[in-house]
């Protein structure tokens, strides 16, 4: 996930190799978040210049392109702005053209590090390239450079000198989309603007005397006659300056030394200071001469007019995983943001859309193939499970899932009119990647679901979806199956687009799909139970089963996985049909069972198994559907009860109880839930 850190030193003496190391070390600690390239701004030797260092890789690499580049390390800088940036690519592969900061020109006039996404970069890139600016990057961030530098250029003309938080309030009224953003410019040495939409961004002061208040005013432009702020002979750039708050002036009223750490995280600001002021959503801080400013363009009935500066006494570590104890646990609680990610911008709910731009161009060739096979691994093996039968109904294209090792070692035939479909949340797993050249040898067309954008993966396809998830961290995967899932049924949507017949169907999973973030948030209110479940029932237990069938056989599957990966528990996901061909022999009054018995066309049949193992002793632990109520409590161990959705999506939901269980599980044997034995979260070997 893209980072962001700056730093502003204001009469504090600081060598540009100071400087140098605190912009790296500010980017080191947001590198756990997960990036693919970095870079940094500083000012340059001569006046007004800018020196910008980047590259694709670790923050190392950016350390050692520091070294090679010779950069000079003694210049003292008593007043200076740095920015810095650690890229997670969404717009363009790592390379040294698409890592932040961009500039708005040669000069780098306007230099800005951005985390989100601009969502209307198209229509803003063809604007700015009809008045001549030439970009250099793939990404969307290059457009708020070159925008600085049009209305900047565009004032200028007009004969007003605007104030650098003036400047920015007319760039983000062009910007639409989520933001982090700090903005750095030869116009306005020492000076930093930096605003938030959508994306964390807080401010650490750090002065040698303490603080004497412990808030900054928020600064309301519709209060203020901006009519004439615009212009610089009606009044003038300190005039409007003096009047605001000086929250950081000595007892004699002058300025004081200060220094700023501006950070999308602060993970990477704790060892400085804590003293942090979080901003919220539209605020615009404006730090200049050692003063922090907080502006706004519109005052709302009920906003506040203050920021607190907060002392924050969390531990780096309690700060990396927010409220959560373990990497996995926030990324199951992340799935309503993470699910809404993978469709952002791609469903058009009002008018029944998809548009997945990674396969526009290739969506009548997969319709023209003979068959679609899909091929992955593990937990993204089980995602491709989820989904055939509804890619089968709306596509009415057989197909195939493959767990990419033994589709290898069978050789199976592979045509140039088959249609290979990779899932994978890394892009780099060996067994994977060896089945997608041995497609890609045989002609066939290859279509990738990622979710590290610049992988082999997504490289090596002839096209794609990335699924958007953020990095996943915890080894075992939770919000990549859902992020993978909902990509999948997306591209069953969008290959069957223009079906009259399948209209219908259509409407309702896009009503479905539209639901699910907030659907996920209610099971997410489970925990509780589920802890109190595995405490009562499951701790001591040596074994588990899990029954579903139909589109619940994946969900069983993916819960055993997940039971056996991070609690060691063996665990088995069965095929409720199976049941009476062998695996009732298993079960007696101790063996717990989960079942998935929520609504859909095999219900009656779920509800036959699950009296098998009833009629058995067995206890099963039932996962329905508010308001049905399956078993008696004398009958089942306990029920989780999960919102309904249609029969395809069904399987988002009813996997998270099953996540929760199995993290509890583990937590409670005191297992290292994040790294298991013996597993690793990219399997880059056969
Ligand atoms: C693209 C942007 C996304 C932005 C959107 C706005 C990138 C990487 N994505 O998303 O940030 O919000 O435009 O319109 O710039 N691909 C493969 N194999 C894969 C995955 C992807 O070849 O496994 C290819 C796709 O075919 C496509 C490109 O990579 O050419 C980007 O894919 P994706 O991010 O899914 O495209 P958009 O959703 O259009
Ligand atoms: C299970 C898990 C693994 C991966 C598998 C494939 O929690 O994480 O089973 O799903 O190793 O990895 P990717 O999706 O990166 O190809």
């Amino acid at each position: 996930m893209c980072g962001i850190f700056g730093y502003v030193n204001f009469l504090v003496d600081k060598s540009r190799g100071e400087i140098i190391d605190t912009l790296i070390d500010g980017l080191q600690r947001l590198e756990y978040r997960g990036y693919d390239s970095s870079g940094i701004a500083i000012d340059g030797d001569k006046k007004g210049e800018t020196l910008i260092v980047k590259c694709p890789g670790k923050v190392k690499a950016l350390k050692e392109e520091i070294e090679r580049l010779g950069v000079e390390r003694s210049t003292i800088f008593d007043s200076h702005a740095g920015i810095a940036h650690t890229r997670w690519a969404t717009h363009g592969q790592p390379m040294v053209s698409n890592c932040h900061p961009h500039r708005s020109d040669p000069d780098a006039e306007f230099v800005v590090v951005h985390n989100g996404i601009i969502t209307n970069y198209r229509e803003l890139k063809t604007l700015l390239l009809s008045k001549g600016h030439i970009f250099e990057s793939e990404t969307d961030t290059e457009c708020i450079a070159k925008l600085f530098k049009h209305i900047y250029d565009t004032n200028l003309k007009a004969g007003f000198e605007l104030d650098f938080n003036e400047l920015i309030k007319q760039v983000l009224y062009e910007l639409e989309g989520s933001y982090g953003l700090l903005v750095k410019s030869k116009h306005y040495p020492g000076e930093v603007v930096g605003t938030r939409k959508g994306s964390p961004l807080l401010v650490g002061v750090k002065t040698d005397k303490k603080l004497k208040v412990d808030f900054v005013d928020v600064e309301f432009t519709d209060q203020q006659d901006f009519s004439t702020s615009f212009n610089q002979d009606l009044m003038g750039h300190d005039n409007l300056r003096t009047s605001q708050s000086r929250a950081f002036l000595a007892d004699d009223g002058l300025p004081m030394p200060a220094e700023f750490f501006l950070s999308s995280d602060p993970a990477s600001v704790i060892q400085h200071t804590k003293k942090v002021l979080f901003l919220e959503d539209d605020d615009i801080a404006h730090i200049y001469d050692g003063e922090l400013h907080i502006h706004r363009a519109k005052k709302n009935a009920g906003d506040s007019t203050i920021r607190q500066i907060q002392t924050l006494e969390m531990e780096l570590n309690e700060i990396m995983k927010g409220p959560y104890k373990h990497f996995m646990q926030k990324e199951i609680f992340e799935q309503p943001e993470s699910t809404f990610n993978t469709m952002r911008g791609r469903i058009d709910f009002e008018n029944f859309n998809i548009n997945l731009g990674g396969l526009k161009s290739f969506i009548n060739s997969i319709k023209r193939s003979r068959r679609i096979i899909m091929i992955a691994c593990g937990t993204s093996y089980h995602s491709c499970l989820a989904t055939r039968s509804i890619i089968e109904e709306l596509c009415e294209l057989p197909v195939v899932v493959e767990l990419a090792s033994d589709f290898l070692d069978r050789k199976s035939p592979v045509f140039r009119d088959d249609t290979c479909i990779f899932v994978s949340q890394s892009g780099e797993t060996a067994d994977s990647m060896l089945a997608l050249q041995y497609c890609l040898d045989r002609g066939a067309l290859t279509v990738g679901i990622v979710n590290s954008v610049g992988s082999s993966m997504s490289r090596q396809t002839h096209c794609g979806v990335h699924i958007n998830a953020g990095p996943e961290i915890g080894v075992a995967s939770t919000k990549a199956y859902t992020s993978q899932y909902i990509a999948l049924v997306m591209v069953a949507l969008s290959l069957s687009n223009d079906s009259i017949s399948k209209q219908q169907r259509h409407r309702e999973i896009i009503n479905g799909l539209k639901k699910i973030p907030e659907q996920i948030k209610q099971v997410l209110n489970l925990e509780d139970k589920i802890k109190q479940l595995c405490n009562d029932h499951l701790n001591d237990q040596k074994s588990l089963l899990l029954l579903g069938r139909g589109y619940q056989h994946a969900t069983a599957l993916e819960g055993a996985l997940k039971i056996k990966e991070i609690s060691y528990m063996h665990s088995e996901g069965v095929l409720a049909g199976e049941l009476k061909h062998g695996v009732l022999a298993l079960v007696d009054g101790q063996l717990p069972i989960i079942a998935f018995a929520t609504r859909d066309s095999l219900f009656p049949k779920v509800l036959n198994a699950i009296n098998q193992v009833v009629s058995r002793d067995g206890r099963p632990i039932v996962i329905c559907n508010e308001g049905d109520d399956v078993l008696s409590n004398n009958e089942a161990l306990a029920t989780l009860h999960v919102p309904n959705t249609v029969d395809c999506l069904q399987g988002l939901l009813n996997v998270i109880p099953v996540q929760l269980i199995s993290y509890w599980l583990a937590v409670n044997r005191g297992i290292d839930v994040d790294f298991p034995r013996n597993l690793a979260k990219s399997v880059t070997v056969e």
